[in-house]
């Protein structure tokens, strides 16, 4: 395979300006962050910062329900919320031995930029955060939570004035400042080394689920399940049990409202292969090659390109990736709250829509674990508006 791709997909689409610092956080991989020292120093921060590892909690009133065996791997207990800061920590850790000063990052619904804030914190970095102007006001809540932890949010006003248009400032801000700065890519696109840094940083999720389902029944799950938005959360419960081809591994994308001819972000599902931000992989674009608007009632999961990592495993077979509608995520957000007493984020509740499709579906046997990838605090303000708009 060659260097920077996942079979067809991936690469280094990039100009010529932003070439030097992906060369040097490529060579910084190999000498810094492959070395037992700084393995050891992460494993640390991961145990008694983040609060790893994380549960793998059984949903018995759920699976009585559902006729098989439910399981949530809980991404949602770890510090600040998401998986994200699993990846945070890690480049903050990278960059700091990288002699780096500054940590710039892009923001959707403001958990990828929560956990940067943090990381910099913890480790004495400057950071700003890069955040589409509609998401500016959509997720106020943790504009604040980033100012609290010192960092600046910088509204970005060009295009849809969403997530990628947030990526294009931060890429900008990177070329200029490359010296003092790291860019903390949010999920596992953009050009070479990030689908993999970001991938090896997260796989931490699916070696643990591995190992605890291992513990507590004795086997392989039938079924790993995770939402995705770029990707990462998805690839980091994957990468595990790849190699484990009894596994069925599924990918869930938001459909938006399911009606043909909407806004969605199911770029797996329905979109065709170009570049965006660096990277070859499926895109939901016009046959010009112009980038189609996307939408998701969860914030995270509305980007209209996705790792390449996951076009590889589509296109192998490897890997499913299936919709969820708007209106199934929150039916799913209710009852993972009223059977089980959790709260998931939006992008999680997309996950579990898909595993309650299965009732009646699997033998009693069967077990299925799902990514829960964060938690629903940050989503009350849309769930409450939502539940409001369907009472009528
Ligand atoms: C809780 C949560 N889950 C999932 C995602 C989607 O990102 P990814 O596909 O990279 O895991 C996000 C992104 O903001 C998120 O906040």
């Amino acid at each position: 395979m060659k260097k920077g791709y996942f079979g067809d997909f991936g690469g280094r689409f990039a100009p010529e300006l932003l070439m030097p610092p992906l060369l040097e956080l490529e060579e910084a991989m190999a000498r810094i962050m492959a070395g037992e020292p700084f393995q050891r120093e992460l494993a640390d921060l991961l145990t008694h910062f983040v609060g790893r590892p994380t549960a793998l909690y059984h949903c018995a009133n759920l699976s009585r329900e559902l006729g098989f065996g439910l399981w949530l791997k809980r991404e949602d207990l770890a510090h600040t919320g998401a998986h994200k800061i699993n990846n945070t920590v890690g480049q903050a850790l990278l960059a700091k031995h990288m002699g780096k000063t500054r940590l710039v990052a892009e923001t959707g619904a403001g958990q990828h930029g929560v956990a940067t804030a943090t990381a910099a914190a913890l480790l004495g970095l400057e950071c700003i955060v890069y955040m589409g102007a509609e998401d500016v006001v959509r997720q106020a809540h943790n504009v604040q939570r980033m100012e609290l932890l010192g960092a600046t949010v910088r509204p970005v006003d060009s295009g849809s004035r969403t997530l990628k248009d947030a990526i294009n400032a931060a890429m900008r801000h990177w070329i200029a400042e490359q010296g003092t700065t790291h860019y903390c890519l949010g999920s596992a696109v953009g050009p070479h080394p990030f689908p993999l840094l970001v991938r090896e940083l997260q796989a931490v999720i699916g070696r643990e689920a591995l190992d605890q389902i291992q513990a507590r029944i004795g086997v392989l799950p039938d079924q790993v399940v995770a939402c995705v938005g770029g990707g990462s959360n998805a690839i980091g419960m994957f990468h595990a049990f790849v190699p484990h081809a009894q596994v069925a591994l599924i990918g869930v994308e938001a459909a938006g409202d399911g009606s043909p001819g909407c806004c969605h972000s199911a770029t797996l599902s329905t979109g065709t292969t170009g570049v965006l931000h660096g990277t070859m992989t499926k895109l939901l674009q016009t046959v010009e090659g112009q980038i189609l608007a996307s939408h998701s009632l969860a914030p995270g999961l509305d980007y209209p390109g996705v790792g390449p990592e996951h076009a590889h495993l589509q296109a192998l077979g490897r890997a499913q990736y299936v919709c969820v509608t708007d209106d199934q995520a929150l039916a799913a957000f209710m009852r993972l709250a009223r059977t089980e007493g959790i709260l998931p984020a939006l992008e999680s509740s997309h996950a579990l829509a898909y595993a309650l499709k299965l009732t009646g579906t699997l033998p009693q046997t069967a077990n299925v674990v799902i990514c829960l990838s964060g938690r629903g605090d940050k989503d009350l303000e849309i769930v409450r508006q939502e539940l409001l708009k369907r009472e009528g």
